[in-house]
């Protein structure tokens, strides 16, 4: 089974092509980073009218290298949510009409689920109980799986996800984005004792996380090390630091918020016992969190980094097995939604 997976729940406008749900026929990103990074973050509006423009493009690229023509596909899958709308909108309106036009069955797709099933592209056979953390710019959670499409939501985080935090920890200390790979990076140059950072404290057990308290504890220490007090606006503080402080803040802050994952996963294995435990999401390619989760009994082999982040294999993957297992909807009225859980 051939599935044309098409995901735009942000600012990645991406296609592939999945075969028997593990088979990356071709797997085409096109990325926005250049023209966010003036901004120091993702607009919106950017972002979708962007999309409008790559879209097309993008999807003939990857049926170009699949060396398939658009005919030969058997259903199409779309990221649905969670998201921006107006990015989800381009990505499903686009899935709807090729659905229409060719007559091709369409699968809706939750993002979130789908970095879950980056971990099986590869064709790796997971053990259930799965325990799965899904760390990006968007979400932050801990699903168990009892089976490939039944699962519990264990905790997630109450306000920013961990991508996000690495974001705007980048921002208050001046680094360029995308946050995650620049504070890793100057993270490689600093400290991680430097600082002693928070972390929160949810309750005995509790599976949930919270970065937002980690983030302004980078704030506070930044403006004093700066010789300043929490009045100063956050954008006055890059140009106080040496590099050195910027490097030991990094490190400081992606060691405290790599232990908070890590012992949210300790407590979730000593709970529930997976037999298999993945991890998925952009924040999945950070060095530190790969050492630290290193050796955890159960973790299979994390997705390449391509595969981490956004991209259309994903969507297909989950595609393939919704082809196998539901009915497609309609593309009359299929929707998007910018909230979506699992
Ligand atoms: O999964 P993803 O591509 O998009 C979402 O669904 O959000 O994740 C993007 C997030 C961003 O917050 C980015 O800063 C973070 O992943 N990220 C990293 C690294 N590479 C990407 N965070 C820490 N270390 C990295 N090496
Ligand atoms: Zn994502």
């Amino acid at each position: 089974m051939i599935i044309l997976g098409v995901e735009t729940t942000c600012d990645e406008t991406a296609a592939a092509v999945v075969k028997d749900g593990h088979e990356i026929l071709s797997n085409v990103v096109a990325s926005q980073i250049d023209l966010h990074a003036a901004f120091g973050g993702v607009v919106p509006e950017v972002a979708a009218r962007s999309h409008i423009e790559v879209m097309l493009p993008v999807i003939d690229s990857a049926l170009d290298k699949a060396g398939i023509e658009i005919e030969q596909i058997d259903g199409i899958a779309v990221a649905y949510g969670p998201g921006l709308i107006g990015s989800l909108l381009i990505g499903n309106l686009t899935a709807r009409t090729l659905a229409q036009i060719l007559k091709k069955p369409l699968y809706l797709v939750n993002h979130v689920e789908a970095h879950t099933y980056a971990s099986f592209l590869d064709g790796k056979k997971p053990q259930f109980p799965l325990l799965s953390l899904t760390v990006s710019g968007g979400h932050t959670q801990l699903v168990l799986f009892t089976d490939q499409d039944r699962y519990k939501i264990l905790g997630r985080t109450h306000d920013d996800a961990v991508g996000e935090a690495f974001d705007k920890v980048a921002k208050i200390l001046g680094l360029p984005y995308p946050g995650g790979p620049s504070v890793a990076k100057a993270a490689e140059k600093g400290d991680s004792n430097a600082y002693k950072l928070p972390m929160p404290n949810l309750g005995k057990g509790s599976l949930d996380f919270s970065f937002s308290g980690l983030k302004t504890a980078v704030l506070r220490a930044a403006q004093a090390t700066a010789g300043r007090d929490f009045r100063t606006p956050s954008h006055e503080i890059p140009s106080l630091l040496s590099d050195q402080q910027r490097n030991d803040l990094a490190a400081s802050f992606q060691a405290t918020a790599v232990n908070i994952l890590h012992s949210k996963v300790m407590v979730a294995i000593e709970s529930y016992s997976p037999k298999s435990i993945v991890i998925g999401g952009g924040v999945a390619a950070n060095k530190a969190l790969r050492e630290k989760m290193s050796g955890i009994p159960g973790l299979l082999p994390y997705p390449p980094h391509y595969l981490c982040t956004d991209n259309a294999a994903m969507i297909a993957a989950v595609g393939c097995f919704h082809a196998k297992t539901s009915m497609p909807v309609s593309p009359l009225d299929a929707k998007v939604d910018p909230i979506l859980s699992m």
